[in-house]
């Protein structure tokens, strides 16, 4: 292998490794259902992403879990992309609500969920993980977004950075037009992470 490629991989190794190893050798975790927590944000009408918690939390008999925004969204399209536009390529924190009844002390896996806005994660997921980035520590951690086409973009790896104490594993996109659909394709998502007791 040229030298360049294997030091760049090994600098990839040392930045990201957690991250790298797991996406290469993805190993089901044996983990019971009781510590584990499906966390998402959902903005749409169509609900994609809440679909997708909603059908992972259920494979994996896990709870569930809402994100909501202090102030929520427009509910136009074109008004919450404009909104949210400097939000997310400021990667700018909008106050979220106190989730009820979740306390992360109790659960060893936490499945996260966000739609792709402008290529990243929406800002209530970026304040969720930043607000929990303690809580979260030495605990596993797996993102999940839904997308409109352009697939994982910036998200994963945004979502890892924010997360150096936490052992995040393989993070999937779906494309959000076709999760209903694809059930199975979520199915495998969670069987592949998780053995859930
Ligand atoms: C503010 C905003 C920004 C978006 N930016 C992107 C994007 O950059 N790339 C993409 O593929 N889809 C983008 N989308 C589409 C959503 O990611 C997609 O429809 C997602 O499945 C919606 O999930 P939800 O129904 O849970 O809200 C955007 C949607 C919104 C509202």
């Amino acid at each position: 292998m040229n030298k360049w490629i294997a030091g760049g991989l090994m600098m990839a190794g040392i930045l990201f490794g957690s991250v790298e190893s797991d996406a290469a050798h993805p190993r089901p975790i044996l983990v019971s259902h009781e510590r584990i927590a499906v966390v998402y944000f959902s903005w749409s009408p169509d609900g994609n992403t809440r679909f997708a918690a909603q059908n992972i939390a259920r494979k994996a008999n896990a709870r569930l879990f809402e994100i909501k925004p202090k102030q929520a969204y427009s509910t136009d399209f074109k008004s919450c992309c404009d909104e949210a536009k400097p939000e997310c390529y400021g990667k700018q924190l909008r106050p979220i609500c106190q989730i009820e009844g979740l306390d992360l002390a109790q659960y060893e896996v936490v499945f996260v969920g966000t739609p792709n806005w402008w290529g990243t994660m929406a800002p209530p997921v970026r304040t969720f993980v930043t607000e929990n980035a303690a809580a979260l520590r030495g605990k596993i951690v797996c993102l999940f977004q839904t997308n409109g086409g352009g697939g994982m973009q910036r998200c994963a790896q945004e979502f890892a950075e924010l997360l150096p104490g936490s052992r995040v594993i393989k993070a999937q996109e779906f494309t959000g037009s076709l999760i209903r659909s694809n059930i199975s394709l979520l199915e495998k998502f969670v069987d592949d992470r998780v053995v859930a007791k």
